[in-house]
């Protein structure tokens, strides 16, 4: 699949801050269709125990534009979760190499492990990504020796799906409600970039920046 962006059409045009938005939105979307995509992976960063920065990369499972989401699959017993639930702010980082646009984001994360929202994202996930959920220990437990933490009779295959619904109860999804987008796209005709906000309301504001 080629991927594209509209800043738009002819390279030497200027770009149009009001297309960015939706190429910026259209890029997610298609970051979580296709895993060779760039925007397939990204760094999630939370505050830390200490009241640092804490990231790690996680696969980018939904975008919605309307409800201005971005949301992850993790295992509950992970601590990230509560790290969220401690505080909410989150930070995202996307690049795609490919189309050399780097998107950066941040806003609030809010957990979900029973509810609807949940159980429709677990209907959806593979039962490759299920077998993730079926792991004995919980994930960053130290260990006094190496395992893969995997049962062993999974270690070289999928579960069936019967199977894998003993992983439901270690899933949680994961959704960041953004409120502030920064799209970076190095061109060498010059770098574009520009910020998107949004205030309570929901009212966006737009602006170049200086790349
Ligand atoms: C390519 C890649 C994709 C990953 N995807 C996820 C993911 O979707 N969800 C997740 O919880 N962890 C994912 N991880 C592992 C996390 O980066 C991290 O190591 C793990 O979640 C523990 O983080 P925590 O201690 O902050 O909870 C991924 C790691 C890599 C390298």
């Amino acid at each position: 699949m080629t991927h594209k962006t509209s800043e738009s059409a002819p390279d030497d045009a200027p770009p149009r801050i009001e297309a960015l938005l939706e190429t910026a939105w259209a890029s997610l979307r298609d970051g979580v269709a296709d895993a060779r995509h760039g925007w397939h992976q990204a760094a999630i960063a939370s505050i830390g125990t200490d009241g640092g920065p804490d990231a790690r990369t996680v696969v980018v499972r939904s975008a919605d534009q309307v409800a201005r989401t971005v949301g992850f699959h993790t295992d509950r017993r992970s601590g990230k979760i509560d790290r969220f639930r401690a505080d909410s702010r989150v930070g995202l980082l996307f690049y795609d190499r490919a189309l050399r646009i780097q998107l950066r984001a941040s806003g609030r994360a809010t957990v979900h492990e029973d509810d609807s929202l949940a159980d429709a994202a677990w209907a959806r996930s593979s039962l490759s990504s299920r077998r993730c959920y079926l792991a004995p220990m919980a994930p960053s437990s130290p260990i006094d020796a190496f395992s893969p933490n995997l049962p062993s009779d999974l270690l070289h295959r999928v579960p069936d799906e019967a199977a894998s619904e003993a992983g439901r109860d270690n899933f949680a999804l994961i959704l960041c409600h953004l409120d502030v987008m920064e799209w970076l796209h190095l061109r060498h005709d010059g770098h574009v970039r520009a910020r998107f906000s949004w205030d309570a309301s929901g009212a966006c504001s737009a602006t170049w920046l200086a790349p």
